[in-house]
């Protein structure tokens, strides 16, 4: 599959908003019937290029005249050095379609607990305007860190939302009140969320912050968990005819499983429903990013993957065949 087949949605830039110093809103019009679900992210192709990109559609279903794209720039980011410093109002660029599971309609519940870091606020944002105006009797509390208050992003929208939206804001750096100094801890959640074991806690942010985080609300007796997971990050242990997978899981729970050895890592993954993301599957998205810590295996495609991160073993899991036992981390 190439790019223009996996990303056959075009859409027009309309206007572009600056969130913050180093955050940018794209607002596209889209002029065929595109249908996502509050949270869901898109693959946008970068450019002519054959390369694509997972962002989140900022925008929530029915209430926006446009689908907005939320994205950092980040230093030699190509994607976002793209879509923040090079589109223009006017241009056009290309989805695909909707894509990922991390979505309160998917995962329904009469009490949430979302947690954002950084840009993680984008499906969260999303979730929460669809709950306010489609599930109004939904309990949602919100805690967002940041690095300082100029980094909120959605500021006013967050705002606007309380009291229905419990909100708490965690600023590393000069945190105004009534925001809380700092980042989340188990303190904290403790503190403001009293009664967590009974919310669905979804969460959306750098992987150190979640692999925290996670532990941390499933401590507190949290028992639906759920990640927004454009890469994989999945640990257990699978064996079977000479080939040994060794996948350590976030929760450090080994399991055992058998699958055929000329299989990809990725199928062997989606067997033993460990969580990744795959859309393309033909080495071209970059969602199932894997690092394999030891052992040989080939790959047939690289596509997205810094000299960087394959010189500390990341892999496609679609394009990485194993050539016996390997290790991921
Ligand atoms: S699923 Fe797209 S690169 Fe593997």
């Amino acid at each position: 599959m190439n790019t223009t087949t996996l990303c056959p949605w075009r859409m027009q830039v309309h206007h572009i908003t600056q969130e913050t110093p180093d955050v940018w809103t794209l607002a596209l019009i889209d002029h065929d019937f595109y249908r996502w679900q509050a949270g869901q992210f898109a693959l946008v192709r970068i450019g002519n290029s054959d390369e694509v990109r997972a962002y989140t559609l900022s925008s929530t279903p029915g209430q926006s005249r446009f689908i907005t794209l939320t994205i950092r720039y980040i230093e030699q980011g190509k994607g976002s050095g793209w879509l923040t410093r090079q589109v223009k109002p006017g241009d056009y660029v290309w989805l695909s379609d909707p894509q990922g599971s991390f979505s309160c309609e998917q995962h329904p519940a009469s009490h949430y607990l979302l947690l954002a870091a950084g840009c993680g606020i984008t499906p969260v944002m999303s979730m929460a305007r669809w709950l306010h105006s489609h599930r109004p009797e939904t309990d949602v509390h919100l805690i967002y860190s940041v690095r300082s208050p100029r980094d909120v992003i959605f500021a006013a929208e967050l705002q606007a939302l309380r009291p229905w939206l419990k909100l708490t804001i965690i600023a590393e750096q000069r945190p105004e009140a009534p925001m809380l100094a700092g980042r989340l801890s188990v303190e904290i959640l403790a503190r403001q969320v009293p009664d967590i074991a009974q919310r669905t806690v979804m969460m959306c942010g750098p992987q150190p912050y979640m692999d925290r985080a996670e532990s941390d609300v499933r401590a507190l007796g949290a028992v639906q968990v759920l990640r927004e997971q454009f890469t994989a990050a999945a640990p257990v242990e699978v064996e079977d005819n000479g080939v040994r997978y060794h996948l350590s899981s976030a929760s450090q729970q080994l399991k055992s499983a058998a699958f055929p050895a000329s299989w990809s890592l990725l199928a062997a993954m989606e067997q033993h429903k460990l969580p990744v993301e795959a859309v393309c599957r033909a080495g071209v998205c970059g969602c199932c990013k894997t690092r394999v810590v030891s052992g040989d295996y080939q790959t047939s495609s690289t596509v997205g993957l810094t000299e960087e991160e394959i010189a500390a073993g990341y892999v496609l899991a679609c394009s990485c065949q194993p050539a016996g036992d390997i290790e991921l981390a």
